[in-house]
């Protein structure tokens, strides 16, 4: 079944004390259920990569483009993340969606990039509040992470799910609606991709996850850990996430 997954998303933010910090942390706290994943800035994966040796840590990054190599200034390729070390790359997160024009059609290319090179993806959906007010989230959710998925995904594809309208606000969504979203997008992936492979895929709630929100929201169906923003900032907060997850 593979480990639960508990993602750090640093953003436009972070530090070399930090990821110090975290791996301090960790080693404190050990956690064998709970696969570990901080995606920092770019320009600090091949320095998180080699702090990370050793260490039950491994690195993302935030993004990656489709091409292999060519005219993109300021582009980095999957190729390129994966050699600086990166194990994961986070892909069409909603900000990344919202700031970039990025389409799911372009999420797609960029999940097949990274799948090509031996990446996992963690390939984000989510709705804003005015499709949580329609309510048609579950129908348009489930039609982002279908269109952002290849067809040849495996269980090593990381799905998350993240409500627009809950990141860095400090809300979050209720634990009947995370229910429902996980539930619909496990039953998405087993009609387009078999039981045995929607079972292995890693369902990921993010969204102001905290410390004192994550042991409510990982004893929820189908939530396999969590892509963290803010939270994951903090070494103490993102370490009593990590340990939430491993006993839940
Ligand atoms: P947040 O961010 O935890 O700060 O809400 C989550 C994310 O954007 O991945």
């Amino acid at each position: 079944m593979g480990r639960k997954i508990a993602a750090g998303n640093w953003k436009m933010n972070g530090s070399r004390a930090a990821l110090a910090e975290i791996t301090a942390l960790i080693d404190a706290h050990p956690s064998p259920n709970v696969e570990t994943v901080i995606c920092p800035p770019a320009t600090l994966i091949s320095f998180a990569a080699d702090q990370a040796q050793g260490h039950d840590l491994t690195i993302g990054a935030q993004d990656c483009h489709a091409s292999v190599t060519g005219p993109h200034t300021g582009d980095l390729s999957a190729y390129m993340i994966h050699e600086a070390g990166a194990t994961h790359v986070i892909l069409g997160h909603s900000e990344r969606r919202a700031d970039h024009g990025e389409t799911s059609d372009m999420v797609l290319d960029k999940v097949k990039a990274a799948r090509r090179v031996g990446l996992r993806p963690i390939v984000c959906a989510g709705e804003d509040l005015s499709e949580r007010e329609s309510g048609n989230a579950v129908e348009i959710v489930t039609e982002e992470v279908l269109a952002s998925l290849p067809d040849d995904t495996d269980g090593s594809v990381v799905v998350a799910y993240e409500p627009i309208w809950a990141i860095g606000t400090g809300k979050t969504a209720e634990l009947a609606d995370i229910a429902e979203m996980h539930g619909a997008i496990r039953a998405a992936l087993t009609d387009r991709f078999g039981a045995e492979i929607a079972d292995e895929i890693k369902i990921l709630y993010g969204g102001s996850v905290k410390p004192d929100n994550a042991a409510d929201i990982f004893a929820v169906a189908n939530v396999d850990g969590a892509l963290v923003g803010g939270a994951s900032l903090k070494a103490v907060d993102f370490s009593a996430i990590i340990t939430a997850l491993e006993l839940a």
